[in-house]
């Protein structure tokens, strides 16, 4: 696998032939590993971005928090067959002067939206980027991000980039938890708390998140997507997931 730093060692490395691209965070687990299995089967090679994107944090987010571990990430990258990892600095992205970002109006707005202004358009603007930058054929996208989903699928219509969305189920511990590079903030008791997260979700049963703090719980039409959505606060960690429902196309 071959490491990327900047724009200049991407287009040098960028292999040939049809491209699966995984825009990531880090921290991986299972559910990365599960995205970069797919883009492996379908595609001539595999590239995937590695990129704690500052402008997707709002302030008093868990930015400084996030979990980072680039030597652990890059061993599960080269394991899970990925060829190229991209792992800029914000500056290579963000230079001075930056000032263009891409809104995705009206998807953008309820659930996470309402919770995290200005988070969608910093997803989209910095996915518009790496698209632009690898020349994907496919994209791979988690589930458990639904509304994420659906913005940026949104963002390849209405722009008409070449290139296909692909979503990969929701990966889930045995006790049903979502993996996501939050969980290891929750403590035993925290994460016993959390179980009430799917629970709710798969009985469709709001109270049985009596005793959490929660955003929100929906059911929404992401753009054709039905799915019941919603985000808790356990302790200091936020939490979000949902359900595809019936009705669903997918
Ligand atoms: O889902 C994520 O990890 C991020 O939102 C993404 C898509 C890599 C953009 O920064």
């Amino acid at each position: 696998m071959k490491m990327a730093r900047t724009i200049a060692e991407l287009q040098a490395a960028r292999p040939s032939g049809e491209i699966g691209l995984v825009p990531t965070m880090g921290a991986y687990h299972a559910g990365h590993v599960a995205l970069f299995e797919a883009a492996r089967a379908e595609n001539d090679a595999v590239v995937a971005s590695l990129f704690v994107n500052p402008a997707q944090f709002a302030e008093g987010e868990d930015f400084a928090l996030y979990p980072r571990d680039r030597e652990r990430d890059s061993c599960i990258a080269a394991e899970s067959g990925v060829d190229v990892l991209f792992a800029p600095d914000a500056s290579e992205l963000y230079p001075s002067g930056y000032q263009t970002w891409v809104d995705v109006e009206e998807l953008s707005r309820p659930l996470e939206g309402a919770f995290r202004p200005g988070h969608f358009r910093a997803v989209a603007t910095v996915c518009l980027k790496l698209f632009n930058l690898v020349r994907p054929a496919r994209a791979y996208f988690g589930q458990k991000d639904a509304q994420q989903v659906a913005v940026v699928g949104r963002l390849v219509r209405d722009l008409h980039l070449p290139l296909e969305l692909h979503v990969v189920p929701t990966v889930r511990d045995d006790d049903g938890l979502a993996l996501s590079s939050r969980n290891v903030f929750l403590s035993a008791d925290e994460r016993e708390r959390a179980l009430a997260l799917p629970r709710a979700l798969a009985a469709r049963d709001r109270s049985l998140l009596d005793g959490l703090d929660v955003d929100y719980f929906e059911e929404a039409d992401l753009d054709g997507m039905h799915v019941l959505a919603a985000a808790v606060r356990v302790g200091s960690t936020r939490l979000i997931d949902n359900v595809p429902l019936e009705g669903d196309p997918r």
